[in-house]
């Protein structure tokens, strides 16, 4: 949202409900995602969906976006402290003095002082000699000198996820991974949980699938919503945090639209059936990626 004229009211956007972090800071449930949004498309991308009242986003420096993000940041005129914005170091970056460079370079990128969320991207097991934690103290340093308000993981496993805790000064905060109705991951969602780490579902419309589903099309019927609006508040539901993509401003505004109808138990039900195991997986398997 710009900053309101005088005499005009603001848009009306609903109010994003907030989770805690262990740190205390809050975190919107709902953000905007930008995988795959070419530099060219970002900053008007960025631009609509905080018109559309999103405050969270999640880039990445492998998306190649950041400084497109960082500009529409800036030029929206909203203050720092009320967006959230997440970023992740990059395959490329596990060696520490590389991954604190690469931070650096992000918040120039990213035109701020600090990012809410600092994310490791994959855990590249059999990358690096096997050492998943080598990337953790630059994080744990990042956040100590306050340019990351939150750390934590994404793609990484259970295993993965102990063997940066074996060493961690500070416990990672977050843990994203691939989750929705085909692919819920509720093992690693139930882990995550037990530690007090925030739990991120990305692709939570498996990449658009969830739109042509028989199941979700049906609930979707029953409540005059879409499908993908189903699938985003079953997410919220079990305590994900999502950050659906769109470059379309109709689905911007209808995935954030997603706080003015419920789901039956019923229909929750419905849903949690579709669960494929690793068959409804739409990404890399984090224990085989090794893309640098
Ligand atoms: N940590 C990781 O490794 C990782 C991996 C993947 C994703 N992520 C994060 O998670 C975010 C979301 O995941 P994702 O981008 O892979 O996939 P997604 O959000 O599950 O799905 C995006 C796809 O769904 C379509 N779509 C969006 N809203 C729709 C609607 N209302 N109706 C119909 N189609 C709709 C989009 O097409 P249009 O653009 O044409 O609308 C796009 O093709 C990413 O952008 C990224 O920030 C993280």
């Amino acid at each position: 949202m710009n900053v309101p004229i005088p005499g005009q009211a603001a848009p009306a956007s609903p109010p994003i409900p907030h989770l805690t972090l262990a740190t205390g800071a809050p975190i919107p449930v709902l953000g905007f995602g930008t995988y795959k949004i070419a530099p060219t498309d970002a900053y008007d991308a960025v631009s609509r969906a905080l018109d559309a009242g999103y405050r969270h986003i999640d880039t990445a420096q492998m998306y190649g976006n950041e400084a497109e993000v960082g500009a529409a940041l800036e030029a929206s005129g909203i203050a720092r402290e009320e967006l959230f914005v997440t970023t992740k170091v990059d395959n490329s970056n596990h060696e520490p003095e590389r991954a604190a460079r690469s931070i650096a370079h992000s918040l120039e990128r990213l035109r701020t002082d600090y990012v809410d969320l600092l994310l490791v991207h994959w855990p590249l097991p059999t990358l690096y000699g096997g050492n998943v934690a080598l990337p953790w103290p630059a994080l744990e340093e990042s956040y100590a000198a306050g340019q990351a308000r939150a750390i934590g993981l994404s793609n990484y496993e259970r295993i993965h996820v102990e063997a940066v805790r074996a060493v961690a000064r500070i416990a990672p905060h977050v843990l994203q991974v691939e989750a929705h109705p085909f692919f819920p991951n509720g093992a690693l969602r139930r882990y995550a949980h037990e530690l007090g780490m925030v739990f991120e579902a990305w692709s939570p419309l498996a990449r658009g699938r969830v739109t042509t589903d028989p199941t979700l099309l049906k609930v979707a019927e029953e409540l005059g919503v879409g499908p993908a609006q189903v699938a985003l508040r079953w997410a919220l539901d079990r305590g994900h945090v999502v950050f659906p993509k769109t470059l379309n401003p109709t689905r911007m505004a209808s995935n954030i639209d997603v706080f003015s109808f419920a789901l039956t138990c019923d229909q929750r039900k419905r849903i949690d059936a579709l669960d494929s195991g690793e068959s409804g997986r739409t990404g890399s398997h984090p224990a085989t990626m090794d893309r640098l």
